[in-house]
């Protein structure tokens, strides 16, 4: 049944960071199917604002770089953390792949910034089912190197768009991880009358 389907996909989705990961290629097809389904997103006045840049293999390194160095660029001294640091100039190279979300923002502007930012948001759901439906998990991550201007230029984007994080994809190294939610009843009020 396709419901059944749907409500064990949806559920099973999960983050798994890098240092989690496999040092498993992940096949090209998959991805593209990832980033098909992405472009399916619903999208407010058909402006499809999602914008990817698939980092595999040795581009990996340059990218771990680049954001090691612009975290270090954006963090006050007193509060930056060597192993912060550390981490950003290797989490990118524990993921096969690594996709950088971007939001292109319309000349015209008539759609407003936050459905255009939301539409993003659904695109990257859509990326995260389907590969959890391949056996893959992911992590979108947005510190402040992944959602800088300077990442957005990185990309390919201008300040007037938005750099919205980056998306680690790869195969566990553990078990499927077990998620925990708490009871839906205490964030919804249901109106009647
Ligand atoms: C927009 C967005 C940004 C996120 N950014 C981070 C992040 O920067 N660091 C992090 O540890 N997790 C981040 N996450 C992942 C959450 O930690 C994760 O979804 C949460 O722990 C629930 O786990 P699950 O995805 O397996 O259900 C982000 C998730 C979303 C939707």
């Amino acid at each position: 049944m396709l419901v059944d389907s749907v409500n064990e996909l949806i559920r099973k989705r999960r983050t798994v960071k890098p240092k989690m990961m496999a040092n498993q290629e992940v096949d090209t097809s998959i991805i593209q199917e990832m980033l098909t389904n992405a472009n399916w997103a619903p999208t407010h006045g058909l402006t499809e604002p999602w914008r990817f840049t698939i980092f595999t293999g040795d581009a990996r390194s340059n990218l771990a770089m680049f954001l090691a160095e612009t975290y270090k660029a954006l963090t006050p001294p007193d509060a930056f953390k060597q192993n912060k640091y550390e981490g950003m100039s290797k989490n990118a190279l524990l993921a096969p792949v690594v996709i950088a979300i971007g939001m292109k923002r319309q000349t015209s502007r008539k759609i407003s910034e936050l459905d255009e930012i939301q539409a993003v948001a659904c695109a990257v759901q859509n990326m995260h089912l389907t590969a959890t439906a391949h056996g893959l998990c992911a992590f979108w991550s947005t510190n402040v190197a992944a959602v800088s201007n300077e990442m957005a230029r990185y990309t390919g984007l201008t300040d007037e768009d938005r750099a919205l994080g980056l998306f680690y994809v790869g195969y566990p190294i553990a078990e499927w991880p077990t998620g925990s939610r708490r009871a839906i009843e205490e964030k919804v009020r249901w109106v009647s009358e």
